[in-house]
């Protein structure tokens, strides 16, 4: 590699136009770090106008981030558009043809295309990286392919979503409902102003659950279909009601080894208080790895946001100027297997359902006597009676069950005239 390095950033919105400064204000740290000398060369972005936090050159501006390898030779390539495919895809394989490394934050496009990017890189011979794109600025990719290489890892879990680690957070200081709480979320710039829904149904928490386990377990990345809930069905009274239990709700990412099979999953979770996951609150993120010999391993912090991202958009950098040029998943592309699906049906977990009810004598039999039917066994009932309305919320934990009984048993319920509204089912987290 030269010593003179010259750098593309296609993306210019909150993270590139973030990264645009701190590579100028940066440039002579990273000289000192690696030796290598860096020259933005093109910058890429719908709208040469646009008004931007941190102004750029317009001599090296590029509408068609395409026409940037006709013109210039470009060593690394930050791409900072964001679409899983598109113009976000063209850019990295056109990128990568022309041996330019690569650097994203883009979660959905290595979700979706990391095996044949990460296979169009190896055979360019040159880096695919893509650290920012796993809990900001947490260095979780990096830990795993290098700190943690030889350990056989058999689960990686945690709080991958700021946005919705922040809503539920602030749901339970603030004791205000949802709706209220996701538009403060949007006006602090945590969540999306325009359509939050990838963070809030769980997606963009997907997304990165197969990107870790593609890492942990040195498999290609699963297409299987799994269970994926986001907290848009999580009510404050939920909240209260855990709290009063000594629990939190958090959204929780995991992907494990059971049986030799892969089972991936993102749901709310109710998890103890006094545990290490029932404290990372607001917009932290954290990061949990079992692994042998080294056991338990924790990383926590900042998950989003240009700061965060930034760092770990940096760190990439320096990695390829240092020479680390490896693959992109740890491992060679064709030395990467397929590992068989968990089935679903089998995940088992204690629960927390809570029933809205008309408040009726016999109801509450009628919804024990259909959960043992399906074999779920009662650990706890709370009854808390709204005699106002005639209503009353009937909360019951279970003892641990298999996936399939509930999902039988709750559609059942569907159906009965005094059960005012499908129950909530929260999983309590082992
Ligand atoms: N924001 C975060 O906190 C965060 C954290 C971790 C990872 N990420 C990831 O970082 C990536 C970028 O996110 P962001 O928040 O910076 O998004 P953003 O603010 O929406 O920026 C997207 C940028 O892409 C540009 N763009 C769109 N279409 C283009 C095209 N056809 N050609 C060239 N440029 C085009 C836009 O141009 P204009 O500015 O002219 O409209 C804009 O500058 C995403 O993959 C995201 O998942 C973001």
């Amino acid at each position: 590699m030269n010593k003179n390095i010259n750098i593309a950033i296609v993306g210019l919105g909150q993270i590139g136009n973030y990264l645009y400064n701190e590579l100028n204000v940066k440039k002579k740290d990273i000289e000192k770090k690696t030796g290598k000398k860096i020259k933005i060369v093109a910058v890429s972005a719908k709208n040469i106008n646009k008004k931007r936090k941190f102004p750029i050159s317009k001599k090296i501006f590029y509408k068609n981030p395409l026409k940037i390898f006709e013109n210039v030779h470009v060593d690394v390539v930050f791409e900072c558009v964001g679409t899983s495919d598109g113009v976000s895809k063209k850019i990295v394989e056109t990128a990568l043809k022309n041996k330019s490394h690569i650097i994203t934050p883009n979660k959905a496009l290595i979700a979706k295309h990391g095996d044949s990017l990460s296979k169009l890189a190896e055979k360019n011979k040159v880096n695919l990286e893509f650290e920012a794109s796993v809990a900001g600025g947490i260095p979780i990719l990096r830990t795993i392919k290098e700190g943690l290489a030889t350990n056989k890892i058999n689960k990686v879990y945690g709080i991958l979503n700021g946005t919705t680690n922040y809503i539920l957070s602030e749901m339970e200081n603030s004791q205000e409902p949802f709706d209220k709480v996701l538009r403060k979320a949007q006006e602090l710039g945590y969540a999306e102003p325009g359509n939050p829904k990838l963070d809030l149904n769980g997606f963009d928490a997907f997304a990165k659950v197969r990107i870790l386990s593609a890492l942990a377990f040195n498999n290609k990345i699963s297409k299987y279909k799994c269970i994926m809930e986001g907290i848009e069905k999580v009510e404050l009274k939920d909240i209260k009601i855990a709290g009063q239990l000594n629990y939190r709700i958090k959204l929780l990412g995991i992907s494990e080894i059971i049986d030799n099979k892969l089972f991936e999953t993102v749901h709310p979770c109710l998890v103890k208080k006094n545990t290490y996951i029932g404290n990372v609150n607001g917009v932290m993120n954290a990061v949990i790895t079992e692994g042998k010999p080294v056991g338990e391993s924790v990383l926590q912090g900042e998950g989003a946001g240009p700061g965060p991202t930034s760092s770990s958009l940096l760190s990439d950098l320096l990695s390829i100027l240092r020479g680390n040029i490896k693959y992109p998943f740890g491992v060679i592309s064709n030395k990467r297997k397929s590992i068989k699906s968990y089935d679903n049906n089998n995940y088992s977990n204690s629960l927390y359902l809570r029933f809205e009810v008309k408040d009726k004598q016999g109801v509450l039999s009628t919804i024990t006597n259909r959960l043992a039917k399906f074999k779920i066994s009662v650990k706890r009932i709370i009854q808390t009676p709204d005699k106002k309305n005639d209503r009353a919320t009937i909360v019951i934990i279970t003892h641990k069950t298999k996936e399939i009984n509930i999902r039988n048993c709750l559609s059942i319920f569907k159906k009965n005239k005094n059960i005012v509204k499908f129950p909530t089912l929260i999983r309590i987290y082992n």
